[in-house]
């Protein structure tokens, strides 16, 4: 009976995941190649030391690279190995997202795991585990229960990425006081340190790569240092004692991702990092929803309003008043007000511990503005700013969230601005101070804990200061957006600017992971005197592009309500323009130079398109081939008008509507800096008699 229960259990599991099958150790097993063939990893053990290799159309794109970890206080699994047992399988399912750049994701690969043994009288085992999709490749290493490795302490990680050619890299450094909040670099590979991920790369063979890591959940996160010519060996962030990850098996590493397209636009339209995350967790998230919001923010990067208390105090019950009317009256979901609680009054990036999660200042009425938000369908959107103090932060967090649930705040921004690298202070057992780096295991774990809480509160987060995004999304839909790069508030008077190139650069490198908060559409661009000059590197319509070209859920109109009220026409693109998408495609796309990208509104049949370019202006054109068939669309076009140009004319602007349809070639002329949006409504019948059809 029980011979004939397994033996059906055992059927049912094989028709479940596809066509698995119990390996077979042998050398020419040892490889597995994506669902159409394209892409292949090969494991090779040389003398017990573990090394992968990946090739596409059979011709190498990652040569033969180290596989292994090393311990404190046990021997490394990283050489002496030898293969214990395989399987395989392959999976092949389209899920739903909640919310999202793209409605329906095909997750299609197929699957190879290899258990090592390092043998003798006390084997230890570890698993690696391929999954090659015919997007790239991912892998990760598993710990299994088993007798002779417990608890256990990873002092490095032997994983190596061998790039072939001297590629072209685009990445930001790592380990520095400002976390990801830098410029992209460009350069060859044999020129890089040690790089954060995504970093992305153009071969010599006209590929392009972007090596990242999916579902990073008790782990430290991977930078990249090079250890000679073109290789790169994955660098963990380490705890203050030098140790880079502590656990107990059975643990899981996060997935060491290698995207791998044809054209730069493939590696955006990839959706490998969340295909290797775990399904939603939560179950009925109903209560998520994607918005755009304006706040009580760019003032204090102006400085014409102080997060502190004082006569310039920002976060008072009549401003954020007037900000809730403005965002009643222009369909916005959201207010953020920044500098609402005690805690800021001082150098608050130095006293983090200060800050308190429940008590407003006196001159911001939570319960009056709650009320009054209510009343006009809008939500204030919470900020919890720790100035690093991550401990305090713990301890207030479910009073915060019960605070923000009392006052009907859905979605909280946190912050972790410190003013050093290693400023995350953690006490250790005998009360000593540790202070910690933005990225270790330890802020892995703070960055989780916050995500899970505010899930039990229905809380969506918005994290600055955040850990990368690998996916995590997927599994916790409550986990919006992030900042995690340079963002707008670099174009305030303090921070220098970001220049034209950095939003040619991100959606190849930073954006292939995940939503950023990156806080776009200043539309005052032009110094008048009126308040302090920003450095904005672009246009009008370019401000407008953006929220086409940059994914976030929970979008910002980040300028003052005043800017947008003196604008009412280019502003009509944000107040229409979704954040929520059935589809995104793009194109036409290359790294530091320009990008298309359209995107179908998940809620109507419309179409928005955004096309931004560098400080050089340019000429594209746009087939409108993802337009339905048979149908007429009007195309309301906001592009950059004659003589636009960021440094001399940004506000120049033509907004003009004309009939399309998917047999139309757009042109897209865009001014150096500059951008152009569109939005495209199927047109009624009236409208298709009346607007002039698009002419070249
Ligand atoms: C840095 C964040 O990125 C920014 O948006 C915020 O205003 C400040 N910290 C203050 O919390
Ligand atoms: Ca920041």
């Amino acid at each position: 009976m029980n011979t004939l229960r397994d033996l059906l259990l055992a059927v049912c599991f094989v028709l479940l995941s596809g066509s698995f099958r119990p390996g077979i150790v042998t050398a020419q097993d040892l490889s597995v190649t994506s669902p159409d063939g394209t892409n292949a990893v090969t494991f090779t053990l040389d003398d017990g030391v573990p090394h992968y290799a990946v090739t596409r159309f059979g011709r190498p794109v990652i040569a033969p690279s180290r596989l292994g970890v090393v311990f404190r206080k046990a021997p490394p699994l990283d050489h002496g190995l030898s293969v214990a047992h395989t399987a395989r399988r392959s999976f092949d399912e389209t899920w739903t997202q909640p919310w999202g750049e793209k409605k329906d994701i095909r997750n299609h690969y197929n699957e190879l795991r290899i258990d090592l043994t390092d043998g003798g009288d006390s084997p230890r085992t570890m698993t690696v585990v391929f999954r090659v999709f015919d997007d790239g490749v991912g892998f990760r290493y598993e710990w299994p229960e088993q007798p002779h490795l417990k608890a256990f302490e990873i002092m490095d990680e032997r994983t190596e990425f061998a790039l072939t050619n001297d590629a072209t890299a685009w990445w930001i450094p790592a380990f520095h006081r400002n976390r990801y909040e830098y410029l992209y670099t460009q350069s060859p590979v044999s020129a890089i340190d040690t790089v954060h991920t995504p970093v992305t790369f153009e071969t010599g063979d006209g590929l392009y790569l972007s090596i990242h890591e999916a579902a990073l959940t008790d782990y430290a996160s991977m930078t990249l240092a090079r250890t000679g010519g073109t290789t790169l060996e994955a660098d963990l962030v380490p705890w203050s004692d030098g140790v880079k990850v502590k656990a107990t098996a059975p643990h899981l590493s996060p997935w060491r991702t290698i995207q791998i397209a044809d054209t730069p636009g493939g590696l955006i339209t990839s959706y490998l990092i969340l295909n290797l995350n775990e399904p939603n967790k939560l179950g009925d998230v109903s209560w998520v929803k994607p918005g755009k919001y304006v706040g009580v923010w760019w003032e204090m990067h102006l400085g014409t309003k102080t997060w502190s208390s004082g006569p310039k105090h920002g976060a008072t019950t009549e401003h954020v008043k007037h900000y809730i009317d403005f965002a009643a009256k222009h369909g916005f979901d959201g207010v953020l007000v920044e500098g609402w609680n005690k805690g800021w009054d001082g150098d608050w990036t130095k006293n983090g511990d200060k800050f308190n999660f429940t008590e407003p200042y006196p001159d911001f009425d939570i319960a009056e503005l709650s009320r009054y938000a209510g009343e006009k369908g809008v939500h204030l959107i919470g900020h919890n700013e720790t100035g690093a103090g991550v401990e305090n932060y713990e301890r207030q967090l479910e009073a915060a969230f019960d605070f923000y649930n009392k006052y009907d705040v859905r979605a909280v921004k946190t912050g972790y601005v410190g003013w050093s690298n290693t400023s995350i202070f953690r006490t250790g057992t005998n009360g000593e101070k540790h202070g910690e780096w933005h990225h270790g295991q330890y802020m892995v774990r703070h960055y989780r804990k916050v995500v899970e809480t505010a899930a039990r509160h229905h809380i969506m987060i918005d994290a600055h200061e955040p850990i990368k995004p690998t996916g995590i999304r997927r599994t916790y839909p409550n986990m919006m957006t992030r900042e995690g790069a340079r963002g707008g508030e670099y174009n305030a008077p303090w921070g220098g600017g970001n220049g034209p190139e950095h939003l040619v650069i991100m959606p190849f490198t930073r954006f292939l992971a995940g939503p950023m908060d990156f806080t776009p559409g200043i539309f005052h661009l032009v110094d008048d005197g009126t308040e302090p000059a920003n450095f904005t590197p672009s246009t009008l319509a370019g401000q407008l592009a953006l929220y086409v070209v940059i994914y976030s859920p929970l979008q910002m109109a980040a300028d003052e309500p005043k800017h947008y009220e003196a604008n009412p026409k280019p502003f009509k693109f944000i107040e229409d323009v979704p954040v929520d998408w059935a589809d995104t495609v793009v194109p036409n796309a290359r790294i530091g130079d320009y990008l298309t990208i359209a995107r179908k509104d998940r809620h109507s049949d419309d179409w928005y398109l955004g096309s931004i370019t560098d400080g050089q202006g340019r000429v594209l054109t746009a087939p409108l081939s993802f337009l339905d068939r048979d149908r007429k669309y009007v195309a309301e076009v906001y592009a950059d008008g004659k003589d636009a140009d960021w440094q001399t004319n940004p506000l120049a602007i033509d907004i003009h509507r004309v009939l399309v349809d998917r047999g139309t070639v757009l042109r897209l002329r865009l001014a150096p800096g500059g951008g152009q949006a569109v939005r495209f409504r199927p047109a009624t019948a009236a409208e298709a008699q009346s607007i002039p059809a698009y002419k070249e």
